[in-house]
């Protein structure tokens, strides 16, 4: 029989762990990640065992200065971590009782790896939201400052990809700013639920030991406590949940980045993306390729993907914990650091798009943009919009037949169309016109543009 290794947990064992067993099991390749948070949830353990009298004070000092210094080690790199020791948590006990002896040993006392771990990720995933935030405001700044510039800015709405109705680039740029704002408030709601306490579950149903968690709690800056011992040992929805909010926006960076792709695209021409996020071709000399946003568009799939991971690794599972739980790491550390680069590539890149405004202009007036205006300024003067819409589907093709926008219409042509046209119709077929005539909240006009950013202005200061 082969000799019992020196595993934490191999009191019952008469043989050592298979070789492979040990890796495959393993999760110290991943978890270290952890590490700041596993000592920070012990020293708040330690210190609530003290204040209820199960460690006393010198034990209490002990252990806490013997994980600071394990903390500063492993800042330092001074830490190797161990295969045979499986995973972050009994690595740093194991270090711990190495630097200050058998005290080491007291630590675990009323708690369980189970409900450890659980704590850690919620941590970890706790500041990795308020760095997600951060990072969306940083981003929504980033839009202000373009936009401000840009409320006469007048570019091509789309709908079908195709020139529908003129809008302004900062009206176009706030439509992004809704959109994160809307991902940030899902991740303060996410929040809420990841910060909530399971210490105190142990492996499953609570400790014999007269335990205070509401004081865990407090030290930890949760703001609850687990109610149910099994539920929190178990379920990682929060995390689940984290990546969904996640997903959806990653889903959005990638419609803008597959925008920013088009627009500086020699088809579009309507920005200009800095060389500094750019890259060029070795066979090619004349391009300049926007790898920033594309990469940023194909790493949506790594987000999407990890969403699904966690739903499948959680799906199957009988109360409480089971070690499949493990498996949650990689995909929601991996999501946490896509989402995390996806934004700084944004945050910089975005007030950094210079609009070809010349471009936006000539794209617009090209696709016949103010013909919905045409057809309302009939429908003022009386007509029906079905006949409108009919009048002026034929000025269109009349247009198109002379190869002129509508604006470049004489008179007497617009006017054999309907009677009702006037000479006042040219003000309706300017864009300018146009953009100004959608004068509501939520519309393009400058003034409600401004509006509109001044309003998200106050909203981020305040
Ligand atoms: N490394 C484990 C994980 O990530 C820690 C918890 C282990 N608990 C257990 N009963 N084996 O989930």
């Amino acid at each position: 029989m082969t000799d019992k290794s020196n595993k934490l947990w191999d009191g019952r064992f008469t043989e050592a762990t298979d070789a492979f067993v040990e890796s495959f099991t393993a999760s110290i390749g991943f978890d270290h990640v952890l590490a700041a948070y596993d000592i920070q949830g012990s020293i708040a353990h330690a210190t609530m065992l003290a204040s209820v009298g199960i460690l006393n004070d010198n034990e209490r000092g002990a252990i806490v200065s013997g994980l600071e210094a394990i903390r500063e080690d492993i800042l330092k790199g001074n830490m190797t971590w161990s295969v045979a020791l499986e995973d972050v948590h009994m690595n740093i006990e194991s270090a711990l009782t190495e630097q200050i002896g058998d005290v080491g040993k007291k630590l675990h006392t009323g708690r369980s790896r189970n409900d450890q771990v659980a704590t850690d990720i919620r941590l970890y995933l706790r500041d990795a939201i308020d760095a997600i935030c951060e990072k969306i405001t940083l981003l929504q700044n980033g839009i202000l400052e373009l936009a401000e510039g840009e409320t006469e800015t007048i570019m091509p709405g789309l709908t079908h990809l195709q020139v529908a109705q003129p809008v302004s680039f900062a009206h176009h740029l706030m439509a992004w700013f809704e959109m994160i704002g809307r991902d940030k408030a899902r991740m303060q709601d996410c929040r809420k639920r990841v910060n909530s306490l399971p210490l105190g579950a142990a492996a499953l149903a609570g400790t014999t030991f007269p335990i205070d968690r509401n004081m865990t709690a407090e030290l930890l800056g949760f703001e609850t406590v687990a109610a149910n011992s099994l539920d929190a040992v178990s379920d990682r929805d929060f995390a689940i949940e984290f990546c969904a909010a996640a997903s959806l926006l990653m889903m959005h960076l990638s419609r803008w980045a597959e925008e920013m792709i088009l627009w500086t695209s020699p088809q579009f021409d309507y920005i200009d993306l800095p060389d500094r996020f750019c890259t060029g071709s070795s066979i090619m000399p004349q391009k300049k390729n926007p790898d920033v946003p594309e990469l940023v568009r194909g790493k949506t799939g790594r987000v999407f993907g990890s969403l699904n991971n966690l739903l499948t690794v959680m799906k199957g599972q009988p109360l409480a914990y089971n070690k499949d739980n493990q498996e949650d790491k990689e995909p929601l550390f991996d999501t946490v650091n896509t989402v995390m680069d996806c934004l700084t590539a944004f945050a910089d890149m975005v007030p950094a798009m210079e609009p070809r405004r010349e471009n936006m202009r000539e794209a617009t007036r090209k696709g016949f943009a103010t013909a919905t205006d045409l057809a309302d300024y009939l429908v003022k003067k009386g007509l029906p919009f079905r006949d409108a819409h009919e009048v002026v589907g034929r000025l269109v093709g009349q247009a198109i037949g002379q190869g002129c926008d509508l604006s470049e219409l004489p008179l007497d042509s617009l006017t054999s169309a309907s009677e009702l046209i006037e000479e006042d119709v040219y003000q309706v077929l300017t864009l300018e016109g146009s953009l100004a005539a959608r004068n509501h909240p939520g519309g393009t006009a400058p003034e409600q543009v401004k509006a509109a950013i001044k309003a998200a202005r106050d909203s981020l200061s305040g």
